[in-house]
């Protein structure tokens, strides 16, 4: 019995040694501990022995089951460090060679929708604005009336970027990635000359747990409106007018009264869910979307605070203003009928390919 196992081991280093490739080494380990039994046969035969043999073999047989995982897993690393070798060796990434693109006349559907947004607002008479993506705690926070310890921060998850926040007495010298598009309304209020009407499209970033709605980083749409007299029912023409030209003519606006701290009143505005066309008793089972709901929580608005206006010098008796927020990602996930907007970011060039 002790025979065949030293026969075994030996027959087993000698092959080990022709082994080349990992797969192949897989392969081996299988035929030698399970697939063919070459081991489990000879356990097998352990049964026959009378109890002193069984002692003298069962330790000499479980060695080498230990031997031959442990020498498999070497020569399985052996092999991956050789191929790893063999790639550094061979492959250079030459920068200056001719690059010849293949595919390029998609556009990604992100791309598309922010596009297709700028067009209707453009049409609607406003001007595209732009921000920092790394913004400061002043604007991101304190002067849209969302000061420090202010329970509403907890909304949105910060990414920061000063290492450590408390040691800077001034808020704004901490850094931060935006977590909204909403501080470029304090530095285009803070140009102030006479009237405003902006977009902003952006990129945005928050510390989220990610999910079909939910990605750490995302874009934005915002708008901002200043002039005289201005009040909620521009504001519902203007939301109205665009969510039916980027949708489609039946698309219903839903008002929620809402908390934004720089916004009062404030709203969350649902839009009738396209992924499932309202029609959501069929499709319930797919949409995740929606929630099965059969309504989209795809903006948020209302009137600025008149505390924001003052700060920034201007007079809320006089001026009054409307403010608004979308996710371009739901957005294009609704126009396209993507059930989930971390598809976006995966790079997937099935998806992209559509478009
Ligand atoms: N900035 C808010 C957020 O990211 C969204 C928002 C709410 C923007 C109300 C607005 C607004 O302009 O008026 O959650």
């Amino acid at each position: 019995m002790l025979e065949k196992l030293y026969n075994l081991r030996k027959e087993f280093l000698e092959n080990l040694e022709n082994i080349q490739t990992e797969l192949e080494a897989e392969n081996f380990k299988k035929d030698y501990l399970w697939k063919s039994w070459k081991l489990s046969e000879i356990l097998k035969w352990l049964k026959d022995l009378s109890n002193e043999e069984k002692k003298e073999v069962w330790p000499t047989a479980n060695e080498l089951k230990n031997f031959i995982i442990e020498q498999i897993d070497k020569r399985i690393v052996f092999l991956e460090d050789k191929r790893f070798e063999k790639i550094e060796q061979e492959e250079k990434i030459d920068v200056t060679a001719e690059f010849k693109a293949e595919n390029t006349w998609h556009k990604h559907p992100l791309s598309i929708t922010t596009e297709l947004l700028e067009e209707i607002f453009i049409s609607l008479w406003f001007k595209v604005e732009d921000g920092p993506q790394v913004e400061n705690e002043t604007l991101n926070f304190d002067m849209l009336n969302i000061p420090a310890n202010h329970p509403a921060r907890d909304v949105w998850d910060t990414f920061w970027i000063t290492d450590d926040i408390n040691n800077f007495k001034e808020a704004w010298e901490k850094l931060l990635l935006r977590t909204h598009t909403s501080p470029v309304q304090i530095r285009e209020m803070l140009k102030w000359e006479k009237n405003i009407k902006i977009i902003v499209p952006g990129r945005v970033f928050r510390y989220e747990q990610e999910d079909a709605r939910h990605t750490c980083n995302f874009y934005q749409l915002e708008g901002l409106v200043i002039w005289k007299w201005i009040n909620f029912w521009d504001l519902k023409w203007t939301l109205n007018t665009v969510m039916k030209k980027l949708l489609w003519e039946k698309t219903e606006l839903r008002f929620r009264p809402s908390i934004f701290p720089f916004t009062e009143p404030s709203a969350e505005v649902d839009v009738s869910c396209q992924i499932c066309s309202g029609t959501w008793e069929k499709w319930w089972k797919k949409c995740s979307m929606c929630s099965w709901s059969g309504w989209v929580e795809l903006l948020w608005a209302w009137m600025v605070h008149p505390k924001v206006l003052l700060w920034v010098g201007i007079d809320p008796e006089t001026y009054s203003g409307f403010a608004f927020g979308m996710w371009i990602d739901r957005i294009a996930a609704q126009r396209f009928g993507v059930n989930s907007s971390r598809m976006f970011y995966q790079g997937k060039l099935k998806l992209n390919e559509q478009f």
